[in-house]
Formats: structure tokens, sequence, C-alpha cells
């Protein structure tokens, strides 16, 4: 009997094990037949321009080589009449007709464009920023593409850094959450069917902790944060099941990722057990010459000995690993490792099976910018905003009356979009001067533009790189202002929508004062002087310091750049048919002096309460330690009151679970959804924690005058940290449990929670 059910067992694991490393043996059986040349003809990823070229150079001669197999993927093409002639060069020409797999920078949308990715964080909801990564995996398939090179899950306490934009704002464990969501949307259950693509986790890793907010610029970390704060979120898209990592532009323990052994094999494969492929990032590779470690060939052989497989633009794998194959440099070995993870890649997307399955004229029609993808980009938009700021109720407006609507963001589509939109077009999205009609037609509106975006010729040579997003006028600043403050006159509230053109965020876009840039801060405060009510309606791509205009505007949107629909959503928003209820992830700072600042900071020894003298305590002698608007800070055009915290236990042993509950009212006129967010303090352990963490939140919809109590369930699981020696573990003692509206307001019980 024993031996019947032992074979029986053994037949369903060979079957399982069978079916799960079927692509393995057909990759391995191919790889069996390629010569050297191709296999590291594999591990190039070149593309041949019309993408965003985020580099300084562009592949050469791209036709040929795919010809010769010696271009495993391509980017920065797409359209399935584009994708089918590439493709075809690798199908019909190369001598093993492997096909090529096609990447693309679907960031936040693919045509369709959703908010920035710190805008869609904005949102805390799971299932609408999935919704987003499903949206952008359906048109980007349509358009021929399987490879998203996206989420972008570096975690970013800098607001200089201008990709703070393309994350998901400061928290490691909200992040996880998010970069989870994001894998489910573009890759679906599997990557078999032909509207699922595979995701790509960038950029490993740390790279939003680049020194000064400078784009590119060195990291230098301790184990226990990286572990603690920055590895979260990637090792939950790892889990998540993404197919693909792209390395990072910065170095790590004094290596660059992309030749990093401890990153790309060590923590990646070997403790995380991430099966699926690496690629550099941009010309990576080749960087770590500037980096100061060694020739193209030394920083190649050194790449692919870290565990990288695939090289994207430089070429330096392609023009090297031959050479230093011969001369022992590295073995057949690890480009044989490298190539199958590529080629296991292409069988898993079905490119084998049928190289065109993504190549579909007729599907661009039917799946890219339809009516249902513009609605859920601008539900979505919607939901990413934050109200920053409501004096006296003057939001949401009233749909009649004068409104004088003004600022260089106010009638311009050109920048709605954001940072990294390759395939998006912007003349396709909506202005806030377009959404305001849509919305209110009743309304009488009086435009005035009021002032250039910058005045500054440096920020907006800078900003116009990629092309002209900040036109300046012809008139005088002078002549600008007046019809503003004509406009503004007439009216009965002015709407001044203000902020950043698009790419002042994004890949290169770092900036040392984050604050409106002068030209429109001069036009608020002049508006301002008229003592008309204001709203000021923001259009940016990262935290900005409005120290000033919180304490002068009465009413503050933080609207992100908002996507396609971008106008229709904020006036969706202004006239109260959708009740703001997003959540800044990243915090706002007073002054970019506070920078890094972040909720889950350590205490110091010598902590200032904000009280009395600060001489000898850590402050700062002219500003507060406090940030303008805290993590998870976001106000509604109702009112939400927090009941009485309470623990179903105070004292618990092991692996038992505590309930923590509390009532929350909503207090106001307006229905609206309030994010319920719960922390816990570990005030004392074997290393130094931080002042709290967030370790859950709930959306709660509620009507006027209704209560809900939200509980929470709390493990051991959630009481876990990277210790000293770096085990995930927890350690007994007094836990405080916190919830509330925000980061910086919370009540909280204490609980007693021991091993045993
Ligand atoms: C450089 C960027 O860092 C990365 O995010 C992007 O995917 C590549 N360029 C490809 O465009």
């Amino acid at each position: 009997m024993k031996s019947i059910a032992a074979s029986f067992i053994a037949i369903l694991l060979t079957v399982s094990v069978f079916a799960q490393s079927d692509y393995t043996a057909k990759a391995k059986a191919l790889l069996a037949k390629m010569t050297t040349e191709e296999k590291i003809g594999q591990l190039n990823l070149v593309t041949p321009g019309g993408g965003v070229a985020t580099g300084s150079v562009v592949s050469q001669d791209v036709e040929t080589k795919i010809k010769k197999g010696q271009v495993g993927g391509l980017f920065g093409i797409f359209g399935p009449e584009k994708v089918r002639q590439a493709q075809d060069l690798a199908v019909k020409n190369s001598r093993l007709h492997i096909p090529l797999i096609f990447g693309l920078d679907v960031i936040h949308g693919h045509k369709t464009i959703f908010p920035i990715p710190l805008g869609l964080s904005s949102s805390w909801d799971l299932g609408l920023i999935e919704k987003s990564a499903r949206i952008a995996a359906t048109e980007a398939s349509a358009d021929g593409l399987q490879w998203a090179f996206s989420p972008m899950v570096d975690i970013a306490r800098d607001a200089r850094w201008g990709r703070i934009s393309e994350g998901n704002g400061e928290d490691p464990w909200l992040g996880g959450q998010i970069a989870k969501a994001m894998v489910r949307g573009y890759q679906g259950k599997d990557l078999s069917a032909n509207n699922n693509i595979m995701a790509c986790v960038k950029h490993f890793a740390l790279y939003g902790a680049a020194e000064a907010g400078r784009e590119y610029n060195t990291v230098d970390m301790s184990r226990v944060k990286m572990y603690e704060y920055y590895l979260p979120p990637y090792k939950a898209a790892v889990e998540a099941g993404a197919g693909s990592i792209m390395s990072s532009f910065n170095e790590i323990d004094a290596v660059p990722a992309t030749g990093n052994k401890w990153l790309l094999t060590d923590l990646l494969r070997k403790q995380w057990g991430f099966k699926g492929f690496v690629v550099s990032d941009y010309t990576s590779l080749n960087e770590m010459t500037n980096h100061g470690i060694g020739d193209l060939q030394t920083v190649a052989a050194r790449a692919l000995n870290a565990g990288l497989d695939m090289d994207m633009v430089g070429e330096g794998m392609l023009t090297t690993l031959g050479k230093s194959l011969k001369e022992g440099k590295v073995t057949m070995a690890q480009i044989d490792a490298a190539c199958l993870r590529i080629l296991e890649a292409k069988f898993k997307l079905g490119l084998f099976d049928n190289p065109y399955k993504y190549v579909d004229e007729s599907r661009p029609a039917k799946d890219i910018l339809t009516n249902e993808t513009r609605k859920a980009s601008r539900e979505i938009a919607t939901h990413s905003m934050v109200l920053l700021k409501n004096a006296n109720q003057l939001l949401p407006l009233r749909k009649s009356g004068t409104i004088a609507l003004v600022g260089p963001l106010a009638d311009n589509k050109r920048n709605m979009l954001g940072t990294w939109v390759v395939a998006g077009d912007w003349t396709k999205s909506v202005s806030v001067a377009e959404g305001i009609k849509n919305v209110a037609p009743a309304a009488n509106i009086i435009y005035a533009k009021g002032a250039n975006i910058s005045d500054d010729s440096m920020l907006v040579k800078n900003a116009n790189a990629l092309g002209v997003e900040i036109e300046p006028e012809q008139q005088s600043a002078e002549a600008m202002l007046n019809d503003a403050l004509a406009a503004a006159n007439k009216a009965d509230v002015v709407v001044a929508v203000l902020g950043e053109a698009a790419d002042m965020s994004g890949e290169s876009s770092s900036r040392s004062d984050i604050g409106l840039p002068e030209s429109q801060l001069n036009l608020l405060k002049a508006l301002v002087k008229t003592g008309k009510p204001i709203v000021l309606v923001l259009i940016n791509g990262r935290p900005l310091t409005l120290t000033w205009e919180d304490a002068h505007v009465p009413a503050i949107l933080e609207a992100w750049a908002p996507g396609t629909e971008a106008g229709n959503a904020i006036a969706d928003v202004l006239f109260g048919d959708y009740n703001p209820s997003g959540k800044i992830t990243a915090t706002f700072p007073r002054s970019v002096g506070q920078i890094p600042i972040y909720y889950n900071h350590k205490n110091t020894g010598r902590p200032y309460d904000g009280k009395g003298s600060g001489k000898f305590k850590s402050y700062y002698m002219d500003i507060s330690n406090d940030p303008l608007y805290p993590f998870g800070y976001g106000l509604s055009y109702t009112s939400f009151s927090y009941g009485s915290l309470s623990a179903d236990k105070h004292s618990l042993k092991g692996n038992e679970t505590l309930t923590c509950s509390i009532p929350v009212t909503n207090t106001g006129k307006f229905a609206g959804e309030e994010t319920v967010q719960w922390y816990i303090t570990d005030p004392v352990a074997s290393i130094t924690r931080s002042v709290e963490d967030l370790k859950g939140f709930q959306k709660v919809w509620l009507q006027p005058g209704e209560t809900k109590v939200i509980s929470f369930k709390i493990t051991t699981a959630d009481l876990k940290f990277y210790n000293g020696d770096l085990k995930y573990d927890w350690e007994p003692g007094e836990f405080i449990i916190r919830a509330g509206t925000n980061s910086a307001s919370t009540q909280s019980v204490s609980v007693q929670w021991n091993k045993k």
C-alpha cells in the first residue's frame, strides 16, 4: 500500500515539476543548438530610436544585428506594424529564428495616461492602481509589446530627486502593496494570455537614495536601513512573480548595482529566490567605467559575473564577452545561464509558439484610448488628488457665477500627462479650462495665463530638453499679471492652476529649490492681494515647499500630473462631483533645508518636542522639525471624527492575534471616503527602530452622520523587523498600536506581547 501511495506521489511530483519547468526544458534544448555568438546576442537589448533616448547614444545597425542573431530584444518602438517588421527580421532572417522581446517604458499608462505614480499611490486604492496597470497592459499588448519597464518601486525621501514622481513615496510597506498590485495588473494570472505583459521592477536597488537628491548620484547605506526601508518593495514585487528586474545606475557598497554580485546574485537570487532575468538600465553597464571600476571589457565581465543577464543599449556584453570567454574572464556556464533566463522569458510569453502573438493590427482601434479607458483614467485621477487645505469650506465650488481661471497650467494640455510618457499623446489630454467647461457649463469663466511656468532661462532650457513644455509668452510679465488681476477682480472666485512643467520632475530633473517658480509665486501673491477667494490647483510631480501658500491661500488641491483626463478629473473634484480622498505618500517639507524628511524616522538621543528652548536638542534654530504636511495627510469636503481606540487584549503571547478597533464618524455634510491608517511603534528593541511604521490601512465610505467601527488584526508578522544580524524577527515587550487619519495624528494603545 505504502509503495503504491509513494509512487503515486512521485508521479504527481514529476508531472508538476515537468509542467513548471517545461519552458526551461525547451529553452535548454534551444540553447544546445546555439553558437556562443548567438547566446551573447540574446543578452543584447537595443533601441532603434523613436522612443525617448535616456542616454547619449542610440543603437546603430539594428537591422543587420537582428538578422545576425545579435539582438535579444528591442525597446522604443511600438505599434503592430513596426513590431511585425522587426519581428520578421529575427524570425525570418536569423539562423535560429529566435523571436525578439519588445519592451517599452509603459509607466503610468501606455496611451491612456493615468496620474503619475506618486499621484496613483496617493489614492491608497490598490484596486484602482491594479486597474491602471491592467489597462496599460491591454493597450501596450495591443500595440505589439509584451514587456513594460515598470513598476518603479524606489523608495524616496528626498523631493529634490525628480524621480520621486515615478515611485510610490516613502513608505516601504505601502510601496510593497502597490508593487504587488502593479505586477498583478501587468502580468495577470500568468503570461500566457496575449493581453498580459511582463513587468520589469526597477531600479534595483536603492536608486531613490541618491545623495543630495541629485540624479544618478552615489548611494551609501547601512544594511539594516536597506533591508528595513528600501528593499521591501522590490522584494514584494519579486514575491508577486515579476518576470524581470532592472538594475539601477547607482552604486551600493562602492560597487555599481549593474556589477554588484551581492545585489544581483546573493540577495536577489539566493535570498529572495528570483527566477526571472535582470536587465541593466540604459548604458549603466558601460557607465561602470565612469564609476571607476575598469574598462568596457572588465565591467561587462563583471556584470555577467554579478548576475546581469541583459545589457541595455551599451553593447558592452555583445562586443566584449567573446574575448573575455577566450581569456577565461567569464565562463560558458555564465553565458548559458544568462541566455537561458532570457529564452525562458520568451517561452513564458508564448513567443516561440507564436512570435506574432501580440501583433494584431485590429487591436489598437478596439483596445487603445477608448471611452472606457478614458473613463477609468478620469476616475483614477479623481481618487489620486489630495486636498491639502480648505479653509471655510471654500471648496467645492458652485457650478455658477464667475470664475477667474488663471495660471500657466490652466489652459494647458502639454503638461497634463506628467513625466515618462513615451506613447501618450498630450494633444489628446483634457485641459483644466476644457474640464471646467464640461463639468460646469453654466459657470462664467474668464481665463488669463497670468505668468509663464518659469522665467528662469536655465530652468526653462532644462525643462524643454525633450520638447517645448514651457512656452514663454511675447507679452511682458507685467502685462500678463495685469490681465490676471483684471480677471480676478471681475470674479467671485479665482482658480489658479500652477505648478511644474511635466519634465520638471522625472529622470534627470532634480531641483535644488522645490517651491513654485518665482514667476508663478509672484502671480499668486498678487492674486492674494486682491482679497478674492483663491483656490490653488497644483499640477506637479513632487512634494513642493508650500509654506507661504499654506499660510495665505484658503484652498489648495494637489492634483499631480493627472493624465489624459486631467481637466475633467480636476473639475469633478473642484465642483464636488467627487469628494477628494487622496492622502500624500511623501512628506511635504516646510523648506528644502529639512530634507531628507520622512515620517518613519528614528528618535535621537536628544529629541525635541517643539516646546520650550531647543538648545542642545535635535532641532533647527530657524524652523520647526515638523513637516508642512505629514505622510498620510489629506482632507475631504466632509469631516471625520475618530472615537476611542481600543484593543481586545493588553497582554498577548506568541502567535495570538490582537484586534484593535476604532469608530469613525462622518461629521460633515458630504458623503466621503476616509483612509484609516494603522501604525506600530516598537519602543524598546535590540536595535533602534523608527518612531512608527505603517502596517495597514482601510478605506471606509461614510454617509453624513454615519459611523463605522474599523478593526485591524495584528499578528507577530506585523511586529517583525530586520535586527542587527539582518534576521527578520520580532522581539517581545511593549508595542504601541496607533490609528488615525495621518501619520502625525493618531491615537494609541499599548500592549505587552511576550513570546510565551
Ligand atoms: C533610463 C531609466 O532610468 C529607466 O527607468 C528606463 O526604463 C530606461 N532609461 C529605458 O528608457
